[in-house]
């Protein structure tokens, strides 16, 4: 916790509710609330305190609170990466495969470096230190199907203070054998790292059997109960991501409807349950989705490095299914939360959908939570909340200075920034109030 009340100063923006609820332009500001020179307070326990106008805000401060200015920045809630991989680091931008290849080739030799926890340490280390300097600050993260990854990375986000949601990969068949457990394994395995590890600090556990095609129907057992077991866990896995992936569902999995039933069959379905990508899905696999309040993890630009497809933001919204935004490194070739909102922008194009900036911040920030169900302790600045917030730089780039300089309104900035920002424009990034990074 920090000494005393500290504020933040300059420009805020940051969402109550989703923008694509709110049918004209005037309803829609009602999703969210900007101010042009705002001020973020924070108390001793690193929770916001207020947010609002800086004029009607600072007559209320204590006389001992710190302030610090933030010109030419935009603050905003920090960013929520809902599907990434720790253990993928060092095959990020690997050349020429899809996904099923791309897992034999890259993958899985990669992953089996993670039986060393020292080495499983290290990139948990430099994965930690990439989220921060790129604005994110939660993010719902797979493991190996090594316990000791996820031990190692715990470890080091408890040590930051951090957010963060983790699973050991559950994967019994399909796979190299050195990568193998057992429906027993994996249960035993999962169940004590969730006693060890879940809701301590702010860590959370996710069940993650890595996708249908790697886990026998006793292992999908074997998750629906450690669901049941643990209510408040969290879960996730791969959908439809691959046509030659679905194919092999289908083979697998015959007396199953679709890819999605699968999961459904084995009670894998829920309000804290996030699927990853969910490009090939019909419209019974929408529906189902959205009966069980379950999520999906779009993650724009993984689906394009490998080739995967484009995602149809239209028919989530349609349905009114949860989407949050997700890297997917290492699938995915860029920690930027910034730059995965480009992609999404460049997809949805392709479509004749666009997507407006304050859609896809949205979902970067409070969406994302509401995937992870955790839009009670972050995701905007709500009295209460986590204080995670990302300082970004208008004038990080000459080429984004130059922008800026030629936009009129504040969308036309926001959107500027979206598009061509990355790492570069995370001035600092700070945790529970506290500065982190920068
Ligand atoms: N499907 C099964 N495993 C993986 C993985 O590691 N990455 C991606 N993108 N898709 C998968
Ligand atoms: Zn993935």
């Amino acid at each position: 916790s920090i000494d005393s009340v500290t504020a933040h100063r300059g420009e805020i923006l940051h969402f109550l509710s989703d923008p694509q609820y709110q049918s004209s332009t005037e309803t829609k500001e009602n999703s969210w609330q900007y101010f042009k020179d705002g001020l973020l307070v924070i108390d001793s326990n690193g929770q916001v305190q207020s947010c609002g106008e800086a004029e009607a805000l600072l007559k209320a401060l204590p006389a001992d609170a710190q302030i610090t200015k933030h010109p030419n920045c935009l603050i905003t809630p920090g960013f929520i990466d809902t599907h990434i991989h720790f253990p993928q680091c060092e095959i990020i931008a690997s050349y020429g495969e899809q996904l099923l290849e791309w897992l034999e080739t890259y993958t899985f030799p990669a992953e089996s470096n993670f039986s060393d926890p020292e080495y499983a340490a290290e990139i948990a280390r430099f994965f930690l230190d990439q989220l921060l300097s790129n604005g994110t600050t939660t993010a719902l993260v797979f493991g190996t199907v090594h316990p000791q990854s996820v031990d190692a990375f715990f470890t080091e986000a408890q040590q930051r203070n951090l957010r963060m949601i983790c699973g050991k990969v559950m994967m019994d068949r399909h796979a190299p054998d050195y990568l193998l457990d057992t429906p027993e394994t994996s249960y035993s395995e999962s169940k004590q790292l969730i006693e060890k590890w879940h809701n301590k600090d702010r860590l959370r556990y996710a069940v993650t059997p890595r996708f249908a095609p790697t886990s026998t129907p006793e292992q999908l057992e074997a998750a629906g109960r450690l669901l049941k077991e643990f209510p408040d866990v969290h879960f996730q896995t791969h959908l439809s991501e691959n046509k030659k992936e679905c194919e092999w569902v289908h083979d697998l999995f015959p007396e199953r409807k679709n890819y999605l039933d699968v999961y459904d069959h084995y009670d894998l379905l829920g309000k804290r349950s996030v699927f990853a990508h969910g490009i090939h899905l019909d419209d019974g696999e929408w529906q189902r989705l959205a009966e069980t309040d379950s999520s999906i993890s779009y993650c724009p630009r993984s689906n394009l490095f490998i080739g995967s497809g484009l995602f149809n933001l239209h028919k989530a919204q349609q349905h009114k299914v949860k989407v949050g935004l997700g890297t997917d490194v290492a699938g995915g070739d860029s920690f930027s939360i910034l730059q995965t909102i480009n992609e999404a922008y460049k997809i949805q194009q392709l479509q004749d959908q666009s997507l407006s900036a304050f859609q896809s911040l949205y979902m970067a920030t409070l969406g994302g939570a509401k995937t992870l169900d955790l839009d009670d302790n972050i995701g905007n600045f709500e009295q209460g909340k986590e204080a995670d917030f990302v300082v970004m730089d208008y004038q990080a780039t000459p080429l984004l200075k130059f922008k800026i300089e030629q936009c009129t309104t504040f969308e036309e900035r926001l959107f500027s920034l979206l598009m061509l920002g990355d790492d570069r424009c995370v001035k600092e990034t700070y945790i529970m109030g506290k500065k982190y990074y920068g």
